[in-house]
């Protein structure tokens, strides 16, 4: 048996439905996705933060209304554009969740576990992210708890560079603290995250353990440039994650056009 998410980020969605984002239609943008999207049948999706560029409300509601034809279970955390308490309040179904007010959510998927951290610094100088105290605690309870179940975490903000010196400093800040507790945690195979609106491949090294599978993803709109860019690095996309019964997992980028 496999499970299939969709992971959607960085949606960037504007009060104004037309309105461009630094010259992308976001909005459009973002329905191109969503019908290459449908064409996977994904068990789940998974929304990865900034889905709304300046935390509007009626964003989000554009955003709930176009996913709700999928009729899947939809999993969401906030990034540094949103304001996660009007996403709250639109997100409010019982086949949306998010992060509760420790800032985690832990779901089980069946064979795997998915872990949802709110990586949001509130306030923060330049959209740079950081782990709560609390939220650590509660990881470390939860991948505790759960220790024999392959794991996928997701979050907003990058745990480990890109090569981007800007882009750097508006990582986690304290990522040293989250490896801390994944690398005592063998059963976490998986981290995904958005915030870099590009394709990223990182695997992190455990001195006890296989090492962690780290993966950026475009935005469904303006894509970011690599030093290293594949050739269609500007296509909006979306990342399909397929987690399998035996702890294994696939993945890959899926592009607009494709
Ligand atoms: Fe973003």
């Amino acid at each position: 048996m496999t499970l299939t998410l969709a992971q959607i980020t960085d949606t960037h969605l504007l009060a104004d439905a037309s309105a461009l984002l630094r010259g992308c239609p976001t909005w459009q943008t973002l329905q191109a996705v969503l019908e290459q999207v449908g064409d996977c049948q994904p068990d789940g999706l998974l929304l990865t933060g900034d889905l709304a560029d300046r935390g509007d409300a009626v964003a989000y509601e554009r955003l709930r209304e176009a996913i709700a034809p999928f009729n899947r279970p939809t999993y969401w955390l906030p990034g540094n554009h949103d304001d996660v308490a009007t996403a709250e309040q639109v997100f409010h179904a019982p086949w949306l969740q998010g992060p509760t007010a420790n800032g985690l959510q832990s779901i089980d998927l069946g064979a795997w576990r998915l872990v949802l951290l709110n990586s949001v610094k509130a306030p923060a100088r330049y959209g740079e992210g950081e782990l709560s105290p609390a939220l650590l605690t509660a990881l470390t309870d939860t991948l505790s708890t759960h220790s024999a179940q392959p794991t996928a975490i997701a979050l907003h903000h990058h745990p480990v560079p890109t090569g981007i010196d800007w882009l750097d400093q508006i990582q986690v800040q304290n990522a040293t603290d989250l490896w801390a507790i994944l690398d005592r945690q063998p059963q976490v195979r998986v981290v995904v995250c958005g915030h870099i609106h590009l394709d990223l491949h990182h695997r992190h090294q455990r001195p006890a353990a296989d090492p962690i599978a780290v993966y950026g993803t475009p935005s469904t709109g303006l894509q970011l440039k690599h030093p290293n860019p594949a050739p269609d690095h500007h296509r909006p996309g979306f990342r399909l994650l397929t987690l399998n019964d035996d702890g294994s997992h696939g993945t890959r980028v899926v592009r607009v056009g494709e």
